[in-house]
């Protein structure tokens, strides 16, 4: 069948996820294991998501609304903006997949930073187009020099804020001059601003990608329910965008690519603000002690804006985590990112970070 595969998907490499949690128990006969690889809500979903969730199952052989007309109608309201601005998918993952398959062509050009969540990458390298990639500056997306790599042929812009693996983002200022260079050089490339992590941001200087689309700008920004909203599990997200961007995109959209359990919970979920205070006020108050804590081992750290840390082990990343997994606790090596002697671990539960913190010590000695 080798002959039968479009060229590019040859050269294409399988997403490396976090290893799921009964593998690592199975593997190391272990009876505990803590995750914290995937930068999923450790305070689990919202009771009423799960609530909602438990009344609708035995709905299930039906076909979900493919339009997610309640949910449709509740993030339109949220925002301001009108229903057919909004594209809902599986995950934000599938949202940067139709943007490939609907935009890129193989003469075409797509901006992404070096160390940027890597589906970007992907997408670009499923539809054979020319993937430029920018270096970073101090962990940080250097905006500038990615409207500089900007061309005649560029159609995506992508850029993740805050970033994963490094947890930085950039600023209002900063996304001021990249739009003012890009409308200088006369290029309007569609501008995608992942906002996966914008609900746990706690700095004033950090823009959403709204406010650059309420100006007329080319932007698409995304959201997503598998972060702060604890729903990972049910793969929903959405993408807001101009009415003709989405319209394009609407074509090829899979018709049920939303399962109705996910439009249920992630609607209940989004009125339950408890539930998303309650989760930033833990992701913020462990992050100061987790920053605590490394300084004391005297470990490097990239300031996070988002409920993760990329720490500098100073030694193999790769070791550091194979020596994690055999405790029972799953963090992420970072040679896939080209960031080999690092780690990066979710904030999780008070007790779950002190036991990585113990255990961490142990493991760089
Ligand atoms: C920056 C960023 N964007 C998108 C995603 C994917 O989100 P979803 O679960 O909505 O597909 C992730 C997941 O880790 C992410 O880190």
């Amino acid at each position: 069948m080798k002959n039968c595969v479009r060229k590019n998907v040859l050269s294409c490499q399988p997403y490396i996820p976090g290893k799921p949690m009964e593998d690592v128990k199975r593997e190391f006969k272990l009876k505990e294991v803590i995750k914290l690889a995937s930068n999923e809500n450790s305070l689990g979903p919202s009771k009423k998501a799960v609530l909602a969730l438990r009344k609708v199952l035995n709905n299930v052989n039906i076909y979900p609304d493919g339009y997610c007309f309640d949910l449709r109608s509740k993030v339109a309201c949220i925002y301001g903006v009108c229903e057919n601005q909004i594209i809902f998918g599986s995950g934000i993952d599938e949202i940067i997949e139709l943007l490939g398959k609907t935009f890129l062509n193989p003469e075409d050009e797509i901006v992404v930073s070096e160390h940027a969540f890597v589906r970007y990458k992907m997408a670009g390298d499923l539809m054979d187009c020319k993937v430029v990639e920018v270096p970073m500056k101090n962990y940080k997306h250097d905006l500038e020099a990615m409207a500089d790599a900007v061309t005649e042929k560029t159609k995506i812009v992508f850029i993740a804020n805050p970033n994963n693996p490094t947890g930085t983002y950039n600023t209002k200022q900063e996304f001021e001059k990249y739009f003012n260079k890009l409308l200088t050089a006369n290029y309007s490339p569609l501008t995608f601003v992942d906002e996966a992590y914008a609900e746990y941001v706690d700095e004033n200087d950090c823009p959403v990608g709204m406010e650059y689309l309420k100006k007329g700008l080319n932007v698409m920004f995304a959201r997503t329910f598998s972060k702060i909203y604890g729903l990972a599990g049910l793969r929903i997200g959405y993408g807001i965008s101009s009415e003709e961007v989405i319209s394009y995109i609407e074509r090829i959209r899979p018709p049920f690519n939303v399962s109705s359990v996910a439009q249920i919970a992630a609607a209940a979920a989004l009125s339950d603000r408890q539930h998303m205070k309650k989760s930033r006020a833990l992701v913020l108050s462990q992050k100061k002690y987790l920053y605590k804590e490394l300084e004391k081992i005297g470990l490097e750290y990239v300031p996070t804006a988002a409920n993760f840390i990329l720490i500098n082990v100073k030694s193999d990343g790769k070791t550091i985590f194979n020596k994690l997994l055999r405790k029972g606790i799953i963090v992420r090596a970072m040679d896939e990112y080209d960031f080999k002697d690092f780690i990066r671990v979710t904030i999780g539960l008070p007790s779950e970070n002190k036991k990585f913190i113990k255990e961490l010590k142990q493991c760089i000695i």
